[in-house]
């Protein structure tokens, strides 16, 4: 095929495409207007054809799909304080974690360029509207819990939000609709990450469009790469701070930029950190945080045997329990570290349905998996850190994410997490419960309070009623 452009370095990256055995993009090119010619190339230019090249070879052409897992082991952690010193050690964390928050060294940062496909909801996944009376957005009850936050402590925590081409305009849009949450629109910052190409299992780019090539967020580990090299890192020196709190968007209990977590941290001298929460049972497909061959990680539910699913400690628990909520704390200059000389996490790959364009440009809804998508893990880099705190924490208390559209982990189980905390709260505020509030709509918030102590603290009578909204 000829591919004509009169211009010299369009020319050169059509070479560059042909080059890396991918000239099938063009198919179309004699149908496409300037523009969408235009387009065409744009996406290409920002295509990494040595590392595709990569990837085809490891995950495609090599005929395996995933890397071999290694030797495992469980990880330690700080588990829930139970003893008088571990009680003395947690409040010693909270008040260093307290500091850093009234100096202002700490940054909330969410990730938030996922597509959400299993939620199967129209638009950005932040806007779904989640609780239970006042029905809520995501991003509203994280912009409210970071207001009281900033409150309590006196000092700005800048929040930054990660999108992806996805989803940018609208995530944007809708903190403007919103006048941002209340928040102040210089300490919300938004920036995207990149994407990367599927593959067919050809290892060829997959044609979305006639002038698109299918391309995915890389992973909630590109936030790595996006926070240095979109300038957020930067932005956040600018203001002092050097402790980042990490988060995800579907988190409806989410303890913001919990001072414990980063006390501990802090007073470790942790690089990188991560909450757990004990696995339910051996079943629950949750990936563990602990070592392979060595080296601290995350160790996916498909990796471990039945045996090693069901073994279990001395005291009963779970040889491997440590369930991973992605929540972590990173320091400033770790993520700058991390970059030096490019990020390296591991790519990840899934078999997946791809839309795509048939010869003649329609397109089509595969009915069964027919390309490769690649990803990389945040928790990735927590074997780079040269210390790390792993701190367990309450499942009621702090997670509860909104992943399905129906049964664990959906908008229904998610409602029913936050009515039975905030009745916890009134419950221990002197409140009288029905014995089961799951029937019950009830809601508190943050901007009230973000825990029951504080809750406790501003209860007088209060009367219980479907419906109550306390604010
Ligand atoms: P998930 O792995 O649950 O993916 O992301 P998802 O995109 O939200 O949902 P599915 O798998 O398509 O159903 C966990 C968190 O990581 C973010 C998501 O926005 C969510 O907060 N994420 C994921 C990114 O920011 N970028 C990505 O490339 C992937």
């Amino acid at each position: 095929m000829q591919i004509l452009t009169t211009n010299n370095d369009e020319q050169e990256l059509i070479e560059r495409v042909r080059a890396a055995g991918q000239e099938h993009v063009f198919r179309f090119w004699d149908e496409l207007s300037d523009q969408a010619r235009k387009s065409l190339l744009s996406q290409l230019r920002e295509i990494d054809f040595e590392l595709m090249a990569m990837l085809a070879e490891k995950f495609i052409q090599s005929g395996k799909s995933t890397t071999a897992k290694g030797e495992l082991e469980p990880a330690e952690f700080i588990p829930l304080p139970e003893s008088p010193d571990e009680q003395v050690q947690a409040s010693l964390a909270r008040e260093a974690g307290e500091k850093a928050l009234t100096d202002g060294r700490v940054a909330a940062f969410l990730v938030a360029g996922g597509q959400g496909t299993r939620l199967g909801f129209h638009g950005a996944k932040g806007k779904f509207p989640i609780s239970p009376v006042k029905h809520k957005s995501l991003f509203q009850l994280h912009a409210e819990k970071i207001r009281a936050l900033g409150r309590k402590y006196g000092a700005a925590i800048p929040w930054y939000i990660m999108t992806s081409e996805t989803n940018h305009k609208e995530t944007v849009g809708f903190f403007e609709q919103e006048s941002y949450f209340g928040l102040k629109t210089d300490d919300v910052i938004f920036f995207t990450q990149q994407m990367v190409p599927a593959l067919d299992p050809h290892g060829k780019l997959i044609l979305a469009a006639k002038d698109r090539i299918f391309q995915n967020p890389n992973g909630h580990g590109g936030s790595l790469s996006a926070l240095k090299h979109r300038g957020a890192l930067e932005d956040m020196r600018a203001r002092d701070i050097d402790l980042i709190f990490y988060f995800q968007v579907d988190n409806v209990l989410v303890k913001m930029c919990d001072p414990v977590f980063l006390g501990y941290h802090v007073l470790q001298n942790a690089e990188m950190s991560a909450k757990v929460c004990a696995k339910s049972g051996p079943g629950e497909k949750v990936g563990v945080l602990g070592r392979v061959d060595g080296k601290l990680g995350v160790i996916e539910y498909s990796d471990l045997s039945d045996d090693e699913k069901n073994a279990r400690n001395e005291d009963g628990s779970l040889k491997f329990q440590a369930g991973n909520i992605a929540i972590h704390a990173f320091n400033v200059d770790f993520v700058e570290r991390e970059n030096r000389g490019g990020l390296r996490l591991p790519w990840h790959v899934a078999h997946k349905k791809i839309a795509f364009a048939d010869p003649l440009g329609k397109r089509v809804e595969p009915e069964a998996p027919n390309g490769y998508k690649f990803e990389t893990f945040v928790f990735d880099a927590l074997g780079d850190a040269g210390k790390t705190v792993f701190l367990e924490v309450r499942r009621e208390d702090e997670f509860s994410p909104v992943k399905n559209k129906t049964g664990d982990d959906s908008p229904e189980t998610a409602r029913r997490d936050m009515v039975r905390q905030y009745g916890r709260w009134l419950q221990a505020a002197g409140a009288i419960l029905p014995e089961n509030v799951d029937g019950l709509n009830l809601e508190i918030s943050p901007l009230k309070a973000l825990s029951a102590e504080e809750f406790a603290a501003d209860a007088a009578a209060i009367k219980i009623v479907d419906g109550l909204y306390l604010e």
